[in-house]
């Protein structure tokens, strides 16, 4: 044995590392038993109630509303008084007083909304704490901005509001999605009647404690909550001017379906199917880490996951060896867990969703990779998963599974990676990792997504545009394109 083997022997090497338990304080959090709807500032006592619960332990909650088509009715009622006695008429500047308010005031209690957006989605404390809480404040703090500056960003257009906004949210981003929706709208004058997913509608009827504290004039925005018969009574509702929805496209087409020839304004974002390029040129550990960010991160239930994952041939070894290893550290568990990286399935009915595409990859002949770790024995819980030898044809390759599952394609040249890159009905997001810039441009130029990322991923400001192509939707939500949707122009 050669010298320095012997010295590196005798290294104190650790066997094992073990991590203390660093729970986030849940009683930050004070739930009531049971949640109405909040329409013109008040709230109602819903007629018909479900019950929502933790994804981690399945432990119940909250009783929620399930709203009727009358309390649809009632919502909608209260937007339009508000728009039409009150808040068109409220000046620009003063609009933009209330974002700030809201903005600052997530700010504040953002550690109370962290911690009960990781309690009733599932996802780990640390995204909810240091993506979701800052990302929903910058976007109210964004569109405050805007608010009197409207002629500004549409010169000679006399931009004016439309009227009342029905919007329709997922799980896998509540409280972002929230501001995503409701930001825009107000800054642009519109009132609106905002239904939150069946099993998050708690950071959204936190939220309307925030919009009492900004002393929002009652009616603007009106919380409704219930499930996808209570979306398909907003979307149908004549009283309402503009749907904004983001979902699964198997409701967007409905949604759209729904909407034609009645005139309403509609912007839909949708599934996606994302490439996550990387060339051979690239900085593997970083690569690595920007996989993971893009596949792992909210347990993978992201639109725009990086969910396909395209290597360079002469790189593939070497960097699923790396990724391997890397899922090795990944820590599954308890979300409110400061060190968890991966928490739990948000449902039962994703978690089906999530086995029942799994098994199609194995059927198909995919080779299947998970890390050891223990899973809760309670709650809805999926290993973080990689399968590699996918073809392009398999199920995995072309369907969106929005859990951490990562199927991995080779390429050899830029054009093929390009051809396999856009073979999806989806077009939402990319990732190009090169250390080559002018490739960055090119891919940029070739790949049919409507954001892309280089040598990053999965990375979101509120001045940026979002939104996809084909079957992933389209209208574009932040930035100044996110506010055309909210406007009518002369
Ligand atoms: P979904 O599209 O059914 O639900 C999204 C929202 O739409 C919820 O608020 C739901 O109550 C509402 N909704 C459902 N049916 C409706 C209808 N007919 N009219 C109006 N609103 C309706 O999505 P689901 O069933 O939760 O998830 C299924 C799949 O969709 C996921 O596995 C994932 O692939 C995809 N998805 C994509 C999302 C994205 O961000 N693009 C978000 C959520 C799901
Ligand atoms: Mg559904």
């Amino acid at each position: 044995m050669s010298k320095l083997e012997r010295k590196q022997d005798r290294a104190p090497v650790p066997s094992e590392w073990e991590y203390a338990p660093a729970p986030e304080a849940r009683d930050l959090v004070k739930l009531r038993e049971r949640y109405g709807h909040f329409v013109g500032g008040e709230w109602l006592e819903p007629r018909e109630t479900y019950m929502t619960i933790d994804p981690a332990d399945e432990q119940p909650l909250a009783e929620i509303g399930q709203a009727t088509p009358a309390e649809v009715d009632l919502a909608i009622g209260a937007a339009r008084e508000a728009f039409e006695n009150g808040w068109s008429d409220v000046s620009a500047s003063e609009r933009a007083k209330y974002l700030f308010r809201i903005a600052r005031i997530l700010q504040e209690r953002s550690r109370e909304f962290a911690v009960l957006e990781s309690l009733n989605g599932g996802k780990p404390i640390r995204e909810s704490r240091d993506v979701d809480l800052p990302l929903a404040a910058a976007h109210f703090f964004y569109y405050a901005g805007w608010a009197d500056k409207l002629e500004y960003a549409f010169p000679n257009r006399s931009p004016r509001p439309i009227g009342v906004a029905g919007q329709i949210i997922p799980w896998n981003f509540p409280l972002l999605m929230l501001a995503w929706k409701i930001a825009p709208a107000l800054a642009t004058g519109n009132t609106v009647v905002l239904k939150p997913a069946e099993t998050t509608p708690l950071s959204a009827l936190l939220f309307c404690d925030v919009l009492r504290q900004a002393e929002l004039p009652p009616g603007v925005v009106n919380i409704i909550t219930g499930d996808g018969h209570t979306g398909a009574e907003l979307v149908k509702h004549p009283g309402v001017d503009k749907i904004a929805f983001t979902g699964s496209t198997e409701v967007g087409k409905a949604i759209q379906r729904e909407l034609a020839g009645t005139g309403k304004r509609l912007t839909l974002e949708l599934g996606g199917k994302a490439a996550n390029v990387i060339f051979d040129d690239a900085a593997l550990d970083q690569a690595v880490e920007g996989i993971v960010n893009g596949i792992y991160f909210n347990q993978g239930h992201v639109c725009c996951a990086g969910s396909r994952l395209l290597v360079q041939e002469s790189i593939s070894d070497p960097l699923i060896g790396k990724l391997k290893r890397r899922l090795a550290t990944l820590r599954v568990g308890d979300p409110l867990d400061k060190n968890t990286n991966v928490g739990a399935i948000n449902s039962p009915q994703q978690l089906d969703k999530i086995k029942e595409l799994v098994a199609s990859g194995e059927e198909e002949g995919a080779e299947i990779y998970q890390p050891p770790c223990r899973l809760p024995e309670k709650g809805y819980w999926f290993a973080p998963t990689v399968f590699t030898n996918v073809a392009q044809s398999y199920r995995i390759a072309q369907e969106e599974i929005f859990g951490p599952v990562l199927s991995v394609l080779t390429f050899r040249t830029p054009d093929e990676a390009v051809e396999k890159a856009n073979n999806t009905p989806y077009g939402l997001s990319a990732g190009v990792w090169t250390e080559k810039g002018s490739r960055i441009l090119a891919m940029s130029q070739r790949l049919r997504a409507g954001v892309i990322w280089a040598n990053t991923y999965n990375r979101f400001d509120p001045s940026s545009p979002f939104g996809g192509y084909r079957e992933s939707g389209f209208g574009r939500e932040g930035g100044r394109h996110g506010l055309e949707p909210y406007l009518e122009f002369e």
